[in-house]
């Protein structure tokens, strides 16, 4: 059976005290937490905290990161700041909130792959793209920015449909293997099988507890990319409980 990934993203939830509450209670009850293939992404500040608190080798993660690796931007993120294993690009809070385009994005995914990091690129339409039937070509356009091939690098494709994230409006699993299915297709034309090899498929949009289990039946999904239930301890618990190992 494929080992499935949780992907916590924290967002701009947790403070540093309440970051570290988490870690103190996560290392409190590390058993159900080893050997199970989690990412933690606490907010750039937290990270430090969070990885000098962790009694456990999970990974952690970078929210997002700036186009340069050094320099004069004030308020920005380099990716080699901090060690750390992957680095979400993408994000559409990053998309809509921040006004990040595709070549924006892309300069981050070319950062980030000419870094050590693994990328994690999310994808997905908005409710109105979807209701305008434009979901295939925006995520052509977002997948348009990968580059040619991979040369040995992981990436991650996170499918999160904007109109499910925060919502509790999760798509049905048919409708994510339609899409997941879709990507899978066009990734297939553009990569060889050993990049193909190196591609896993994420799902995120109110993922929690409740829907955790239907989900993982979608046979393409590798992973989940979890926001408000991953910020919880309590609702982060009931989840990775239900991991495999
Ligand atoms: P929610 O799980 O809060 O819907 O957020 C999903 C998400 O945006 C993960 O990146």
């Amino acid at each position: 059976m494929k080992k499935i990934t949780i992907a916590a993203n924290w967002k701009m939830y947790l403070d540093e005290v309440s970051s570290i509450d988490f870690i103190d209670k996560l290392n409190a009850e590390k058993e159900l937490f080893i050997n199970k293939d989690i990412i933690l992404f606490p907010s750039h500040a937290c990270i430090r905290s969070v990885k000098d608190h962790l009694n456990i080798d999970l990974k952690i993660g970078m929210q997002d990161c700036d186009i340069h690796n050094k320099g004069a931007y004030t308020g920005s993120t380099s990716i080699g700041s901090i060690d750390i294993h992957s680095c979400i690009v993408g994000h559409s809070e990053r998309r809509i909130i921040y006004k990040e385009n595709n070549d924006v994005i892309a300069g981050k995914l070319g950062t980030v792959l000419s870094s050590k990091v693994d990328p994690i690129l999310c994808i997905g339409e908005t409710l109105q793209e979807k209701n305008d039937n434009l979901t295939e070509s925006i995520i052509d356009s977002q997948i348009s920015i990968l580059p040619k091939d991979l040369n040995g690098r992981k990436l991650t494709i996170a499918y999160e449909p904007v109109w499910a994230i925060g919502s509790g409006d999760v798509p049905s699993n048919e409708y994510i293997h339609q899409m997941l299915s879709y990507i899978k297709n066009r990734l297939k034309s553009l990569y060889s099988d050993t990049d193909l090899n190196n591609i896993k498929l994420f799902y995120g949009g109110s993922v929690d507890a409740n829907n955790l289990q239907d989900l993982i039946s979608v046979e393409l999904i590798d992973g989940f990319l979890i926001g408000s239930a991953s910020a919880n301890f309590e609702k982060f618990k009931d989840i990775v409980k239900q991991i495999k190992l």
